[in-house]
Order: structure tokens, then C-alpha cells, then sequence
């Protein structure tokens, strides 16, 4: 399995592929992850990143670029990955495509997660994650089951400083206006799968094991 999951901010990428990653045992490789930790550990990377993560911007694809050059060369992608916020841009998405052909790999397919704007903003300003292990929690659509503890490693949950309504509504302004430009980009090479995630993780989960016939 080697796809991409593309959407708006909150449509459950990092949800489905954390599900899927754990189920079938592939690389999940998310870029907001990777620069939250890069941020957290005060890296060269990190510190660039930051102001541009804190006001709801894409961060250069430059930086990115060379980031994920170098995941993507990594043993555990030889077993397939999951791509979860990358490419972002048209140019992230040609990059990929090199990237991809010096590996000499194909991606499978581009799963597109469909919510609304406003589903989008419920979803995110109820959002928590894990401070330790970056489990994802929801205050009401999947609560943990004590009050601000992660289930899986007791670590303390936390709502990240771009999930406030304000740069929630950025976030889609950019997603809108840089992002959404690779559905078509996909979609004219025959790879692009939509899938309605408007419905529990579980729906949306058995409808991409569909498109890969693993229901
Ligand atoms: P990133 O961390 O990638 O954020 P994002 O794309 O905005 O996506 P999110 O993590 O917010 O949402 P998600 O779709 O993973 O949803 P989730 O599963 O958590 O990027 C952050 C920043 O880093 C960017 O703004 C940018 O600055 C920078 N960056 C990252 N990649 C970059 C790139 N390639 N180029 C340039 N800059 C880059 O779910 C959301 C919530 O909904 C959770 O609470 C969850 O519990 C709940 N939920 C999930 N599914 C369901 C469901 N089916 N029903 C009900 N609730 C659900």
C-alpha cells in the first residue's frame, strides 16, 4: 500500500492512518507530526517551521521537500507508507513524483477524505492529543475514557495551539486555495478515491479497506 491522504485540516487523516498503520503494519509518515517534533526539540527545522505552524501557513516547500526526501529513503517504507499532509502544494506533488521514481516505487492511490468547512471546525476546536504518544482524541466523537489521560500510555492530553477557531479558519482559507488544486492534479492521473468522512472513523475506515479490497 502506497497512497496518500489528502483533505482539509480535521477530515480524520491522522486518525484513519493511524488505524490503518497499526492494522497492516505500513509507515505513517505525517508531516505535522514530524514538525510538531521538530518544534518540541527546538531543531533548526523546528524553529523555521514554527511561526508559520502558529499562524495557520504552509511551511516553504523547500523545507519540506528535503524533509521528506529523507523519510522516504527510510527501510520501513520498503513495506508501503501512508503519506498524511504531504503533498500540500502542486509543487510538493511534482517533488513527490521524482522522489518517488529515484525510489522506483508508484503510489497505489490518493484516498480524498470529503468533510465541510464546518464539520471541519467542530472537529478540530474538540480535538486533544497525546503530549507523550500523539493519540488523537475528540471531547465528544471520541472521548478517552478519563478526563485529559491518554488511554494507550496515561500521557497528558492537550489541544494544539493552531486547533483555536481562528487559525482553524486559515488553515481551510490555505487548504482551499493551495491544497485543493491536487484533487484535480490526482484525479486527471486516474489515482484520486473519494470518500465521504462525514460518518464514524469506523464507516470511513471500512470504505478505504474497500477500495483496496481488504473488507
Ligand atoms: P497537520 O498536522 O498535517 O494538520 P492538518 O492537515 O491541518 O490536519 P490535522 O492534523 O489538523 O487533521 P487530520 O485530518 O489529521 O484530522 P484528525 O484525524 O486529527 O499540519 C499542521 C501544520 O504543519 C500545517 O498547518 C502547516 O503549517 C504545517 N505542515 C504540515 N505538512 C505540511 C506540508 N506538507 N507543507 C507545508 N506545511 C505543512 O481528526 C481531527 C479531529 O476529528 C480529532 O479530534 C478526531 O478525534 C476527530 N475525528 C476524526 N475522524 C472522525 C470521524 N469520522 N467522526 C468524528 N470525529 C472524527
Amino acid at each position: 500500500m502506497r497512497c496518500i491522504l489528502l483533505g482539509p485540516p480535521g477530515a480524520g487523516k491522522g486518525t484513519q492512518a493511524a488505524i490503518i498503520r497499526d492494522k497492516y503494519t505500513v509507515a505513517h509518515i505525517s508531516t505535522g507530526d514530524i514538525l510538531r517534533a521538530n518544534v518540541k526539540n527546538n531543531t533548526a527545522l523546528g524553529m523555521k517551521a514554527k511561526s508559520y505552524m502558529d499562524a495557520g501557513e504552509l511551511v516553504p516547500d523547500s523545507l519540506i521537500i528535503e524533509m521528506m526526501k529523507e523519510r522516504l529513503s527510510r527501510d520501513d517504507c520498503k513495506r508501503g507508507f501512508l503519506l498524511d499532509g504531504f503533498p500540500r502544494t502542486v509543487s510538493q506533488a511534482e517533488a513527490l513524483e521524482i522522489l518517488l521514481k529515484d525510489l522506483e516505487v508508484e503510489l497505489d492511490a490518493v484516498i480524498l477524505l470529503e468533510v465541510s468547512d464546518e464539520v471541519v471546525v467542530k472537529r478540530l476546536s474538540g480535538r486533544r492529543m497525546c503530549k507523550q504518544c500523539g493519540a488523537i482524541y475528540h471531547i465528544e466523537f471520541q472521548p478517552p475514557s478519563k478526563n485529559g489521560i491518554c488511554d494507550k500510555c496515561g500521557g497528558e492530553l492537550y489541544q494544539r495551539d493552531d486547533d483555536k477557531e481562528e487559525v482553524i479558519r486559515q488553515r481551510l482559507a490555505v487548504y482551499h486555495e493551495q491544497t485543493s488544486p491536487l484533487v484535480e492534479y490526482y484525479s486527471s492521473k486516474g489515482l484520486l478515491r473519494p470518500v465521504n468522512a462525514e460518518q464514524s472513523s469506523d464507516s470511513v475506515l471500512r470504505l478505504i479497506e474497500q477500495l483496496f479490497g481488504k473488507d
